[in-house]
């Protein structure tokens, strides 16, 4: 197996490996079309967004139902099968693919909506359905999905709650761990938890569900997802600005809390050096709308019920911005196809980075007046070991300013240790000591799954392994992701 691949990864003497009558077993609880073993069909499934992460799966199982996947799981659990867990594969910590030869169960089966109710807003629908899919739903019922990311067209909602997703929106409709109500899950051993509530409040015993949220996998299938939704908003607008500065970002965020408040509904920002890969990548239709170009951008979004007043309030904002010359230069989209265009700017950064021929991808929160520091002291760092300009092209900040999320993305020309090395463990020594969290919305998968120590006491990780000993004794959900090895030395 990939042993130079993944340096200090073994595959799990535990851990059994596929026989043929694990396949007629499967094929016995499934149709056959929802077994897959072709190797053509199987790739999509062993390689994730980034092209990073490569496994070696040879069977997925693309069940229909919940009691498929609690035969499935059961299976695995008595046979001592590695499993893991699959929804869009979008996923950016190399989580969602198998390492060695897992067995790939995948929600993209499991999509109808269950039911809604237009009085209170709630949803309940399978795992798999798309988050485009299930916000266009509710647009045709006059409400939305609470969040939004630029996956929106291939992730799923289940890979959503497992990866605790939060996106472009978070800052104005909070996290999952608020807005979903209610999980159906599968356990290892094939137990099924129902808890698809649509209550606002249940105080009886453990929250359990939240157990399931952002476990990446590594606690059991989610199979149901029970969620409350916003009414949507009837009128939405969008403003771009540049600015000279982070400090003027920062200030220009206060002024959107102060002036823009309960309409406030996102806050993003990112410097020109991804808004030069936007423009090289997508072309013309992606010029910048402003008269020239800026150190850094932001997109200010708001979301409210009544557009003249929306509309009057986010001019005020940016009549201010520009008196006191906190910005330079500012545009507001006329319509939807300018909203559109203006949120392209900032949702095509993820793509035009992955076009280098390496990128290394950082998720971090940090204390807001200190986000942009990483990226100019990692500028520093890289230029001073002479990678920068040479096997490094660029060093790029962007990301979610009203969360303290950073998007951190270094390209390269190719995956090497050397780049690896000036990177890590820098970047994470660095978040540590600026009380920041090594992973913010992206989740730990495989490629952090050694680097939780930087963000969590020895004391939490210990309480974490003793659930996981109890929900999957024999460790065969999502393998070598999320915890250190026993094997390796922690960090702390
Ligand atoms: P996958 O990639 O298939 O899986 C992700 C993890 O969840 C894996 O560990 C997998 O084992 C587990 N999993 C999946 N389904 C289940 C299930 N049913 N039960 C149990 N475990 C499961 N993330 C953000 O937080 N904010 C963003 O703004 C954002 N923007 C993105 C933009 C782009 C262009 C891309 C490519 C990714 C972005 N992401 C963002 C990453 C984000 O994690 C995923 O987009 C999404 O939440 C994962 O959903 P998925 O269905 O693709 O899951
Ligand atoms: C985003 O905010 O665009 C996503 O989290 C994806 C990324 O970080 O590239
Ligand atoms: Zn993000």
């Amino acid at each position: 197996y990939t042993k130079d691949k993944y340096p200090g990864i073994e595959r799990s003497t535990a851990l059994n490996q596929l026989s043929s009558e694990d396949i007629t077993f499967f094929k016995s609880i499934l149709p056959p079309t929802s077994v897959i073993t072709d190797e053509d069909d199987l790739s999509s499934y062993n390689v994730d967004w980034m092209r990073k992460y490569r496994g070696q799966s040879s069977v997925v199982l693309l069940p229909k139902t919940t009691e498929q996947v609690a035969k499935a799981l059961a299976y695995c659990n008595e046979r001592r099968l590695g499993v893991v867990p699959q929804g869009g594969n979008t996923g950016l910590v190399g989580g969602g693919v198998p390492v060695f030869d897992e067995v790939v169960i995948s929600t993209q089966h499991m999509n109808g909506i269950r039911s809604f109710d237009a009085a209170s807003g709630t949803i309940t629908c399978d795992a798999g359905c798309i988050l485009e899919v299930l916000d266009n739903y509710l647009a045709e019922r006059g409400y939305m999905m609470p969040l939004d990311l630029g996956a929106k067209g291939s992730c799923h909602i289940g890979g959503n709650v497992a990866t605790n997703a939060g996106g472009l929106r978070l800052l104005r409709y909070g996290s999952l761990h608020g807005t979903v109500l209610g999980l159906e899950t599968v356990l290892p051993d094939g137990t099924v938890l129902d808890n698809m509530s649509t209550l606002r409040k249940d105080n009886t015993g453990y929250d359990l569900k939240q157990l399931f949220i952002g476990s990446e996998g590594t606690l059991g299938i989610i199979t149901g997802v029970s969620m409350l939704t916003p009414k949507r908003a009837k009128s939405t607008n969008v403003a771009l600005v540049g600015l000279e500065s982070f400090e003027k970002v920062q200030e220009t965020f206060h002024m959107a809390k102060d002036m823009l408040s309960e309409i406030l509904s996102a806050f993003e920002f990112w410097d020109h050096k991804a808004a030069g890969l936007v423009r090289a990548h997508h072309g013309v239709g992606h010029k910048d709308p402003l008269t020239s170009q800026y150190p850094f951008y932001v997109l200010v979004e708001t979301q409210g019920s009544d557009s003249e007043h929306d509309m009057a309030k986010l001019n005020g904002f940016l009549e201010k911005l520009l008196e006191s010359s906190i910005v330079d230069d500012g545009v507001v989209a006329q319509d939807d196809t300018q909203i559109k265009s203006l949120w392209s700017l900032r949702e095509l950064i993820p793509e035009a980075c992955s076009k280098a021929g390496a990128v290394y991808k950082y998720d971090v929160s940090i204390p807001v007046p200190k986000l942009y520091t990483l990226v100019e002291d990692m500028r520093e760092r890289l230029a001073a070991v002479g990678l920068l300009g040479q096997q490094v092209e660029e060093v790029i900040g962007y990301g979610h300013v009203g969360d303290g999320n950073l998007h951190l993305n270094i390209t390269a020309t190719s995956y090497d240790s050397k780049v690896t090395q000036a990177i890590e463990p820098y970047v994470y020594e660095w978040t540590a000591k600026h009380a920041g969290s090594i992973s913010a919305e992206h989740g730990l998968g495989l490629m952090k799954a050694e680097k939780i120590g930087y963000s969590k006491s020895p004391s939490m990780i210990h309480l974490m392994r003793q659930i996981k000993q109890l929900i999957d004794p024999h460790g065969i959900m999502n393998p070598y992701k999320y915890f250190p090895s026993t094997h390796q030395h922690q960090h702390q």
